[in-house]
C-alpha cells in the first residue's frame, strides 16, 4: 500500500493508466482517454454533491424511473453530467444507466465507438438529503467486434468477466476513486486544490479476517434460511464477536469491506425475490474489484462475473467480501 509522502512521486490516474497499459502492448491510450471522461464527470458531480444544500439540487424530481424508484434531483444531474462527458469522447459507442430505461447509442462515432460504458450515476440516492456518503459506479465493456451494431443488446449483455475496467467514486469525507483494469485495485484521492485524482493506495488486497457483516436486517425474516442461519451464527458465542455495519449505499458498504474485510449481503427478499442490486452496473463492477482484491462475489449459487445477463436492468442477489467470510456465508446458504 503506497501512501503519498514527500518522497513519493505524484501519480495521477491518467498517468497510472498509461503506465499500466504500457505493460499490455495491445492496449492503446483509448482507455485512459475514456476514463478521463469519467473522472471529469465525477469532479463535476462531487462539486454539486458537496454544495447540495446551497444549490437547489436536494430532494426528489417527482418522477419515477424504470426501477420504480422516485428519482432524486442529484440522480438526474449525475446522469446528465456523465452522458455529456462520455458522449463526446469519440471512443464510446453506447451508454447504459440505471436512470435510463433504454441504452443511449452515441451517433456518428462509427467504428471508433468500440467501448460500452454502464453506470449507476448516483448510488445510495436515499442518503443524499441526510448527508450520508453516496457514489458513482461504472463498468466498461468492449463492443463485440464480430457483431454489427444494428442490435445493441449483444454488445451490452456480456458476462462480467468481459469487463475491461470497472470502478467507483465515493463522495465521502474525501472523494476517492477505486479502479481496476484487471491489474490490481488502485485507489486515487481527489486533491481539490489541483482538481486531480492522485494515487494513494496501490494493489489493495482485502484483509483476510473481517468480523463485520453488512446487511439490511429489517428484511431478515424473509431471507433464505441459510442466510438467516449465518446471521444467527455471527451473533453466537462461538463466532467470537461480529459487528454489523450498514450505510445503505453499496459504494460505502463495499469500500469498508474492501479496506477492512468482512462481508456485504443483499439476499433475495419478499419485495425483491432476485435481490435488489442491478447486475450490470452495480454487482459486476463491484465483483470485478472484489476478485482483483482477493475476495469473492457470488449470487448465492454462482460467481457474479460468470452470470449471463438477459436484460439491462436485471437484478441479482449479492454476497461480496473477503474469501473466508464470503465462503462461510455460502456454506450456510448452500445448506
Ligand atoms: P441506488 O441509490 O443507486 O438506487 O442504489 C441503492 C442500493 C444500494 O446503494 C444499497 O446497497 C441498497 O440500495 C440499499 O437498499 P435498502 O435500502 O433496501 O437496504
Ligand atoms: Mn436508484
Ligand atoms: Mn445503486
Ligand atoms: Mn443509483
Amino acid at each position: 500500500t503506497a501512501n503519498v509522502s514527500p518522497d513519493r512521486p505524484i501519480v495521477t490516474i491518467q498517468q497510472h493508466i498509461i503506465e499500466g497499459q504500457q505493460r499490455y502492448p495491445g492496449a492503446t491510450g483509448e482507455l485512459s482517454w475514456l476514463l478521463s471522461g469519467i473522472t471529469l464527470a465525477t469532479k463535476i458531480i462531487q462539486d454539486r454533491v458537496r454544495q447540495a444544500g446551497l444549490l437547489d439540487v436536494l430532494g426528489a424530481t417527482g418522477t419515477n424511473n424504470v426501477q420504480g424508484e422516485m428519482v432524486q434531483k442529484l440522480d438526474v444531474i449525475a446522469n446528465e453530467t456523465l452522458m455529456r462527458c462520455l458522449g463526446y469522447r469519440g471512443n464510446v459507442g453506447m451508454m447504459i444507466s440505471e436512470e435510463d430505461a433504454e441504452p443511449r447509442i452515441v451517433q456518428d462515432v462509427g467504428e471508433e465507438g468500440r467501448y460500452v460504458v454502464l453506470f449507476d450515476p448516483l448510488d445510495g440516492s436515499s442518503n443524499i438529503d441526510v448527508n450520508v456518503p453516496i457514489g458513482t459506479i461504472f463498468s466498461i465493456l468492449r463492443r463485440k467486434p464480430d457483431i454489427d451494431r444494428s442490435d445493441a443488446m449483444p454488445h451490452i449483455l456480456q458476462a462480467g468477466i468481459q469487463q475491461v475496467a470497472a470502478g467507483y467514486v465515493l463522495y465521502g469525507s474525501s472523494t476517492v476513486m477505486v479502479y481496476t483494469a484487471g491489474d490490481g485495485v488502485h485507489i486515487f484521492t481527489l486533491d481539490p486544490a489541483i482538481g486531480a485524482y492522485v494515487l494513494t493506495q496501490e494493489n489493495v488486497q482485502m484483509p483476510e479476517n473481517g468480523r463485520t457483516y453488512s446487511v439490511n436486517e429489517a428484511y431478515s425474516l424473509t431471507f433464505p434460511r441459510g442466510v438467516q442461519k449465518y446471521l444467527e451464527w455471527a451473533k453466537s458465542e462461538e463466532a467470537g464477536g461480529y459487528s454489523l455495519r450498514y450505510v445503505g449505499s453499496l459504494v460505502s458498504d463495499f469500500h469498508r469491506t474492501l479496506l477492512r474485510g468482512g462481508v456485504f449481503l443483499y439476499p433475495p427478499t419478499q419485495k425483491d425475490q432476485f435481490g435488489k442490486l442491478r447486475l450490470l452496473y452495480e454487482a459486476n463492477p463491484i465483483a470485478f474489484l472484489a476478485e482483483q482484491a482477493g475476495g469473492i462475489a457470488s449470487d448465492g449459487r454462482q460467481r457474479i462475473l460468470e452470470k449471463q445477463p438477459r436484460s439491462i436492468h436485471e437484478r441479482t442477489p449479492l454476497i461480496v467480501g473477503n474469501r473466508d467470510e464470503a465462503k462461510r456465508v455460502l456454506s450456510f446458504w448452500g445448506e
